[in-house]
């Protein structure tokens, strides 16, 4: 054309054209330089050459109409395909990638259409870099549709314009993709996909609504519910769990007649009493009223005086001498005496402070529902002290958030176990769950999470939260519910500790405060916790961006004072605030890059050059606020630690005035250091609270079986037995690894020189798969119980090793869960996990077992076609069905189905 005419016309021009062509070959190198990197080049059509010269063509808008039938009639189905393809290495550790198909079925009588819609749905692996050009989203595999992450969990996809092709009714399409790491659980898979566009209602679709998750296709082949071709773990077969319930039936005299074991107990069964209620009284006790109208409101016994002399129940105050771990013998201000003297019918409980007495009536208790024989308490003499005095448990009821009836519920079956201590994980990315008197931004935006792209009004739904703020997505603890959570605690012995979870973790607080900043008057107070620059660049664990708090404002530090302040203030005349939690676990690479604040900063001073340096710099001053107001401080173990000399070492422990600072070690005992961290941190002189990954992280599931609820990246079996096995002093093994710092300084070897540091053990509730009390309960119990055991009670074998005597006091805990505990749970409303049977077939015989001794298996019986109780060994000819009961008989544990 005219290129060609110059060219025989004049040198000039045909430079130029020379010029021209140059480019359009460029040009085109690109675009299938482009196509070839993602793979797309076979598919690539016409229009993607279009839209890249000349971008997209704007879609229809979509009506109302179009999206409530989307809504209802188009289903969804997930499918993880292969957890075994390689891929790009795009989560830490390299797990590379898996493939995922997903298939729509337009069930309605009308096409699908393209139109400005898009189908929001959550993921918590990333779909594939390689893919996921931010913020332009990629086309997905023949399907027509592009997705693009939103942020953390939240992705959309939408039509692309001239390639969707309409979905016509009854027509079923598929199309896969990948993303990074593996999936091998149905609850890695989040409910409620839904559907929005621009001025019209967000719906939910229908086929992805509710707990069930049907939508999600079953594990059901090796590259589904395996990670990678040597992952240990598969789905147990019921022979696999007869052999691992580990439980032998025990004979009745050694159910424990209280859990956690006590420090010791005499039980003299010759001499035994009955105790009648309308016989018996409870003596009045000035120092211990409280617990005095505990006990007769639990158990019907009236407060009064005695009248024969005879059978009542009194309460003393006295020294209770214990002989610590150090040697030395002092009043133990937790401890309690109990003794049952049936010839006299006289029961003591004998304490220092309530605390003491409080857990001498749990013990009185548990004794009283014990099925001793003949229904009589024989005589009997406790003396009991804890091992920690920590023993804790932590719940995040910021991913999803429990009510307040919920959580008391759940103290009150820690008090039973005596445990003291709960943790409460108020703030996340995903919502912020205190009313902060204020900064009602904090609560009024930052609980919810709705559709609200612009989160003017709520944050984005995550985790499977849905279109509308009714969603376990959202929700808050007013001042007063949680000054109610408060005085409920006391009652219990329960200290209470809040948890704020800052620099990372903070995306709910900073939408919330730029929510403030823009609506802010002059009078306003500012509390800017971040400045406005790009901070796409740093990605967390949880794929979120710029959820990083800026400590480079002085904003954020009014900031987070005012926070301790109003917390303290809540805490005042029910609780005082004596330990705040301030989190500070991974936080994402790099995410004050562009900021000019913390640039400046780093140019007016030479020891605050890099990340490490920032992040200790806000900690002291977090550190500092809590100290001034006489608050110790507790964060995660990756918040104290900087790299030095080849290392991670702790930051000195004369950086802080607090009286206490408590690190909590989470990482998996596997992981390098990790098991000696615990050393460091006690010997620098923290206190120490355990709560590694894999043996106490409960949001993890039972066993390695894709039906079971729970993240698995610190474990995948973490069992009841696991856990109660667990061996504090462990802390200190493999001792021979040397000294990472220079000789003579003592402190940073691991020889553990202060044991009293480590106080002790806790078990974690994450929430980000748990959305319901339900879940909650089952992924708590019965594994708090053993957390309970051992964080009271050391055992015989923890020290000498021995194997025999290890399995015969596993047998007794297993079997007192079976026989009692459970009973016991079920009258508090709580729907612990029933475990699934273990079953055999000898010679067409079948038997079966069970984790905890005393729940009955029922099996399926085809001849009469109904569940039967197992009862000795059955004869059976074809595959047979199991199930467990629940004491109570009103629930069953999944069934399982072995064959002949
Ligand atoms: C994309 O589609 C092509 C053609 O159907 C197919 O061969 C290829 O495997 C698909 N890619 C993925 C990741 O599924
Ligand atoms: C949506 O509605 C608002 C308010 O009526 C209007 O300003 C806006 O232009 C509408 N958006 C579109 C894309 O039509
Ligand atoms: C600080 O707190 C401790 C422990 O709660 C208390 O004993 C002490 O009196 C407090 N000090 C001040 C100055 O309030
Ligand atoms: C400690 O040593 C034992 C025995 O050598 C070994 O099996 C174990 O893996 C080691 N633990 C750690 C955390 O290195």
């Amino acid at each position: 054309m005219t290129c060609r005419r110059y060219l025989s016309v004049m040198g000039l021009r045909l430079k130029r054209c020379k010029g021209m062509v140059a480019v359009l070959v460029l040009f085109g190198i690109l675009i299938i330089l482009r196509y070839r990197k993602s793979g797309e080049l076979k598919t690539a059509t016409k229009y993607n050459i279009y839209r890249t010269v000349f971008g997209e063509k704007t879609l229809p808008r979509a009506t109302q109409a179009m999206i409530d039938n989307i809504a209802e009639n188009l289903d969804i189905r997930f499918d993880v395909l292969d957890n075994f393809i390689s891929g790009t290495k795009l989560e830490a550790g390299g797990n590379g990638n898996f493939l995922v198909r997903i298939t729509i079925t337009n069930r309605g009588q009308t096409p699908i259409t393209a139109a400005d819609w898009r189908i929001y749905c959550y993921f918590m692996r990333t779909v594939e870099a390689e893919h996921m050009p931010y913020p332009n989203g990629i086309e997905i595999n023949n399907s027509g549709l592009k997705v693009h992450h939103v942020d953390g969990s939240l992705y959309y996809f939408r039509p692309i314009v001239g390639v969707f092709k309409d979905i016509q009714a009854k027509e079923e399409r598929s199309f896969r993709f990948k993303l990074g790491g593996f999936c091998v659980s149905r609850t890695d898979l989040m409910p409620n996909w839904y559907i929005a566009a621009e001025n019209v209602s967000a719906r939910v679709i229908a086929s992805t609504e509710g707990e069930s998750l049907r939508y999600v296709g079953y594990f059901d082949t090796v590259n589904k519910f395996k990670r990678r071709p040597n992952d240990e773990y598969h789905p147990l077969s019921p022979e696999e769990r007869f052999k691992l319930n580990s439980a032998t039936i025990v004979d009745r005299d050694s159910i424990l007649p209280v859990i956690p074991t006590p420090l010791e107990m005499k039980i003299v069964q010759t001499v035994s009493v009955h105790i009648i209620p309308e016989e018996w009284v409870i003596l009045e006790s000035s120092f211990f009223t409280e617990e005095v109208k505990m006990l007769s409101e639990v158990i019907g016994i009236p407060v009064g005086i005695s009248k024969s002399g005879n059978r009542y129940i009194e309460f003393l105050k006295d020294d209770v001498i214990v002989t610590g771990s150090n040697g030395h013998a002092n009043n133990h201000p937790e401890a309690y005496r109990l003794k049952v003297d049936p010839t006299k019918s006289i029961i003591t409980i004998m304490a220092s402070t309530s605390q003491g007495m409080f857990y001498g009536v749990q013990t009185l208790r548990s004794l009283m529902d014990h099925d001793w024989p003949h229904g009589r308490i024989p005589k009997i003499t406790i003396k009991d002290a804890p091992r920690f005095e920590y023993r804790g448990l932590h719940i995040d009821v910021a991913r999803n958030f429990h009510s307040k009836e919920q959580i008391q519920k759940i103290m009150g079956s820690m008090a039973m176990y005596k445990m003291n201590r709960l943790h409460l994980h108020l703030s996340d990315d995903e919502g912020w769950r205190l009313e902060i008197p204020g900064i009602h931004q904090l609560t009024s935006i930052g609980s919810k999470r709705c559709h609200d792209p612009a989160e003017e009004r709520c944050l984005l739904p995550m985790l499977g939260s849905g279109p509308f703020d009714t969603s376990s997505g959202t929700g808050f603890y007013s001042v007063e519910d949680y000054k109610d959570i408060l005085r409920f605690a006391n009652k219990l012995h329960i200290e209470v500790i809040p948890e704020f979870d800052m620099p990372g973790h903070s995306r709910a607080a900073i939408v919330s405060m730029n929510v403030r900043g823009r609506h802010s008057t002059h009078n306003d107070q500012d509390y800017s916790i971040t400045e406005n620059y790009d901070r796409s660049v740093s990605f967390s664990g949880q794929s979120f961006r710029g959820n990083v708090i800026n400590p480079c404002l002085s904003s954020t530090y009014r900031f987070v004072k005012k926070v301790i302040s109003e917390v303290k203030e809540l805490h005042k005349d029910i609780q005082p605030l004596q330990f705040y939690h301030f989190g500070g676990d991974e936080v994402a690479s790099n995410p004050w890059e562009g900021s000019k604040s913390c640039q400046r900063m780093k140019s007016e001073n030479s020891h605050l050059q890099t990340d490490y340096d920032l992040m200790k710099y806000f900690i002291k001053n977090v550190a500092t606020l809590a100290a001034d107001m006489n608050i110790s401080i507790g964060a995660w173990e990756d918040a104290l630690l900087e790299w030095r000399d080849d290392n991670f070492v702790p930051f000195p422990r004369k950086n802080f005035q607090n009286r206490d600072l408590y690190t909590y070690i989470w990482k998996r005992k596997s992981e390098m250091y990790s098991p000696h961290r615990a050393v460091l941190f006690a010997n620098n002189g923290y206190k120490v609270v355990l709560a590694y990954g894999d043996h106490f992280y409960f949001d993890h599931p039972y066993e390695p079986d894709p039906e079971e609820r729970g993240l698995y990246w610190a474990g995948r079996m973490i069992t009841t037995e696991k856990t109660w096995g667990f061996t504090p002093e462990d802390v200190r093994e493999n001792v021979s690894i040397p000294c990472p710092r220079a000789a003579g300084d003592e402190s940073m070897c691991y020889n553990l020189q202060s044991p009293e540091n480590i106080v002790g053990l806790q078990a974690a509730l994450w929430s980000e798969t748990v959305r319901t009390s339900e879940q909650m309960d089952y992924m708590l119990f019965p594994r708090l119980m053993a957390v309970a055991e051992r964080a009271w009670h050391k055992a015989v074998w923890e020290t000498t090793m021995d194997t025999a005597s290890k399995s015969a006091d596993w047998s007794s805990f297993a079997n007192t869960i079976g026989h009692k505990e459970l009973k016991r749970l079920d009258k508090l409303g709580i729907k612990y996990r029933i475990p699934l049977p273990g079953a055999r077939i000898v010679d067409k015989k079948l038997e079966v077992n069970i984790e905890f001794p005393g729940l009955d298996v029922d099996y399926f019986d085809s001849e009469k076609k109904t569940w039967q109780p197992v009862r000795g060994l059955i004869p059976v000819k074809g595959p047979v069905a199991l199930i467990t009961r629940s004491p109570d008989g009103n629930r069953f544990s999944r069934k399982v189905v072995i064959n002949a």
